[in-house]
């Protein structure tokens, strides 16, 4: 399986957001965005401007993960301004079937997130109308909160869907993700990770970037993972 790593740019510096992304262009595969409405999560960030300011400032591809309450209304617009990967809620989508639909139709991946209370099972037939999967691994809404290990089970069941139905699609995990807790993802089938303060919280964000694929990687071939012991790279700020 492979390992894509989603740097989240929630954890990194607002004002020096092209900066922050060209830190991790070589290393990391994509680029997450949160969009926050203060509705939805008690929480605000960014919206379309800037996802198409960075479209045209970053080299990475556009993850947006759209934690609004209305992305019927909104999360074809994120695919039209350029993102590569626009993923709505499960517990926001009014119409999933119809938004999903749209923003493949405007040429992005779509993909569809659970928080960590919502079963997945439920989506299970809608998997042909979505390129990846996120299960939540903390509430959203905020960065740098604990790894929510009670979602793991749930992981392993949306890769026998993900199996059963075939296809490729990816299986995204996000929250509190880092060089202690990616492994344990990888063992349980996710294979896209997004990752704010081990990445965007380290003196050298490319090379937190690589130590999480190692990790990951290690976990996959049942190596130990490097760094458990001491607490994994520092952190600034
Ligand atoms: C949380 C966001 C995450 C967040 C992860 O609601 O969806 O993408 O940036 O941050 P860390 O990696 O710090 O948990
Ligand atoms: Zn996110």
């Amino acid at each position: 399986m492979s390992v894509r790593i989603s740097p989240s740019l929630l954890a990194a510096d607002f004002a020096r957001l092209a900066d922050e992304a060209a830190a991790v262009a070589g290393v990391a595969d994509w680029l997450h965005v949160d969009v926050m409405d203060g509705h939805f999560v008690p929480n605000l960030t960014v919206g379309l401007p800037v996802v198409a300011a960075l479209r045209r400032h970053a080299a990475l591809p556009l993850d947006c993960h759209l934690m609004i309450s209305d992305p019927d209304r909104w999360a074809p617009d994120y695919a039209r301004a350029g993102a590569e990967n626009v993923t709505i809620h499960a517990e926001a989508a009014a119409a999933p079937v119809r938004t999903l639909r749209t923003i493949r139709a405007a040429g992005a991946r779509a993909g569809l997130a659970v928080n960590p209370g919502t079963a997945v099972e439920p989506y299970a037939d809608l998997l042909g109308e979505v390129d990846m999967l996120l299960i939540m691994t903390v509430e959203p809404g905020f960065g740098g909160q604990p790894f929510l290990d009670l979602v793991l089970p749930k992981v392993r069941r949306a890769r026998e869907l993900i199996a059963r139905h075939g296809g490729e699609i990816w299986l995204q995990v996000d929250g509190g993700v880092d060089e202690q807790t990616i492994g344990r993802c990888a063992q349980a089938g996710a294979d896209v990770f997004v990752a704010g303060t081990a990445v965007f919280g380290a003196q050298d964000p490319a090379a937190a970037v690589k130590a999480l694929r190692s990790a990951a990687q290690d976990a996959l071939a049942g190596r130990p993972a490097p760094g458990a012991a001491d607490g994994g790279p520092a952190t600034r700020g």
